[in-house]
């Protein structure tokens, strides 16, 4: 039986295809279109899904779509009255959900009526947590989802039981823990769709001055079932405004208004503008604005661990990307193991609807675990070589490089306060962090031993953590191996991983990696099994 994922008109539009129970293909649309983040319909994304399962547009059975319009109908009417506009986007959304067997058949060229696939539409959250259960090691665990927003819902927790998930509570919009973040990213003038990641990052360098005013910004409050909080919506507007996502349709580059209302500024001090030197306030001001996300989001945690009894969690929802946070769920909850989707984003929604199909509608058994992340596409060394020779590189040979800065150089592309990471040999964790749980997916930051931080400086952040990733034999043996040859020259099974890209999508076909390569002057570049060295 064979299931299609599509998480489409949406922000990380993706696909995925799951056959008989087993993962075969999942990729987001913008290693394709080059656009980060892209919205709109995933139909390249699609494409390659169908081609790696070998399969067309007539053998899928069902199309899992993680998007409910009518979920949370009541709440939506009672914005809807208050805010026309809002009401006008409603519809047009409403009008893409119901269109897109007819955005399918046009993407491929196929007769409508040729698709045979049966079509499901799972709530935003309800695929959220499919896609950390479903795919997690664990027979019984405790669930959570929190993102900005998803038909109409910011949060949702449950518990899930072998091919089953039980829903336990969610909170509605307009209260949001990511649209919070989201708020003070834009107030501390990031601006950009995602830039949420880089004031965590700023956030070390601060001090939780301002967590007082935090507390009244986000406030604990017993919502459901004995969990949950709620925003001091005096400080935000898009209660006021309308909460929906749009595109530009030339571009696809999703973007959102502008979250944070006056009183925000009446309490913080002054908007910092984008191009403004940041200072020790809007260090502190990230500090405690990451202090408070971690008081409610574990504090929630907590609470679950409490409710269920259970000793593991799974994460997703653009929250769960905040690893400082899950880093920190072991000292400050009963968990002792969790497991965070590795596109804990929208993205993973394509995984996420189509194991719902699977386990929650359809009741097959569990007989899958995701423990690596590689499902998008590979290159042959034909194809390889064929991208080396249009390039002009093989004519020129490959000559020696000079050693030349190449991560500075690089650096010099990104605000300099963000992190690099590190890749760890899974069985040496424990000898250069503070924490052992595996990490296969960086969601997680740990903190470096005292006294290894001087072996691994570039991957050791401000605070003294690393958002590391385990690497083990099993998962990815070449990487593992290129670690542990690097251990045996400098006595240190540590590398520093970073995403192969430029202020644009991660490097998709090799002609990318190759443009990326000459355009960011590395030194050398492993592409298959051949080493390009700069000419
Ligand atoms: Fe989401």
């Amino acid at each position: 039986m064979n299931i299609l994922g599509i998480n489409a008109y949406h922000g990380n539009a993706s696909a995925a295809i799951v056959c008989d129970g087993m993962l075969i293909a999942a990729v987001e649309e913008e290693r394709f279109n080059r656009v980060k983040y892209a919205a709109g319909f995933p139909a390249q994304a699609i494409r390659y899904c169908l081609k790696e399962a070998g399969l067309t547009l007539s053998d899928i059975d069902h199309v899992a779509v993680p998007r409910n319009p009518y979920a949370r109908l009541g709440t939506k009417l009672f914005y809807a009255l208050r805010m026309p506009s809002f009401a006008q986007a409603r519809v047009k959304v409403l009008a893409k959900f119901t269109g897109i067997p007819e955005a399918l058949a046009a993407a491929f060229d196929a007769d409508p009526k040729k698709i045979n696939a049966k079509f499901h539409r799972i709530e935003h959250h309800k695929a959220h947590l499919a896609s950390a259960f479903f795919v997690s090691s664990f027979e019984r665990a405790a669930l959570l989802s929190a993102d900005g927003l998803g038909d109409f819902a910011s949060t949702m927790w449950g518990f899930g039981m072998g091919n089953r998930m039980e829903i336990d509570g969610a909170i509605p919009f307009p209260h949001s823990l990511g649209l919070y973040y989201t708020a003070v990213t834009q107030y501390l003038g990031f601006l950009k769709f995602g830039d949420e990641y880089k004031v965590m990052g700023l956030a070390a360098y601060g001090q939780p001055e301002q967590l007082d005013a935090f507390r009244d910004i986000v406030r604990f409050e017993s919502r459901s079932n004995g969990n949950g909080f709620r925003l001091g919506l005096d400080y935000f507007s898009h209660h006021r405004t309308g909460p929906e996502m749009s595109w530009a349709e030339s571009d696809k580059t999703p973007v959102l208004g502008k979250v944070f209302s006056d009183e925000m500024v009446k309490r913080l001090g002054p908007v910092r503008a984008p191009e403004e030197t940041l200072e020790d306030r809007h260090r502190n001001l990230a500090c405690s604005l990451q202090g408070r996300l971690e008081e409610v989001y574990l504090g929630m945690l907590k609470k679950l661990a409490k409710r269920s009894g259970l000793k593991a969690v799974c994460l997703a929802g653009g929250v769960a990307f905040n690893c400082v946070a899950n880093g920190k769920i072991f000292d400050s909850t009963p968990f002792e193991q969790v497991y965070v989707h590795p596109a804990a984003g929208d993205a993973g929604l394509a995984v996420g609807a189509a194991y719902y199909v699977w386990h929650q509608k359809l009741g097959k058994p569990r007989s899958f675990v995701m423990d690596h992340a590689y499902w998008g596409p590979g290159y042959s060394r034909e194809e390889i070589l064929q991208a080396i020779g249009s390039s002009g590189l093989a004519q020129d040979g490959y000559c020696i490089p000079e050693m030349k800065e190449i991560l500075n150089r690089r650096i010099k592309h990104r605000e300099s306060f963000r992190p690099f990471a590190p890749s760890i040999l899974a069985e040496n964790t424990a000898e250069y962090f503070e924490k052992s749980h595996p990490s296969p997916f960086m969601t997680l930051a740990y903190g470096v031993r005292p006294e290894k931080r001087d072996k691994i400086p570039a991957p050791t952040h401000a605070d003294g953590t690393g958002r590391l990733q385990t690497v083990t034999r099993e998962a990815n043996p070449s990487y593992h191996a290129l670690i542990s040859a690097f251990r045996d020259l400098t006595g240190v099974p540590v590398v520093l991983n970073t995403s192969f890209n430029d202020n644009e999508p991660i490097v998709c076909r090799p002609e990318e990696a190759i443009d990326c390569f000459l355009r960011t002057q590395m030194d050398a570049l492993v592409l298959g099994d051949f080493l390009i060295l700069r000419p």
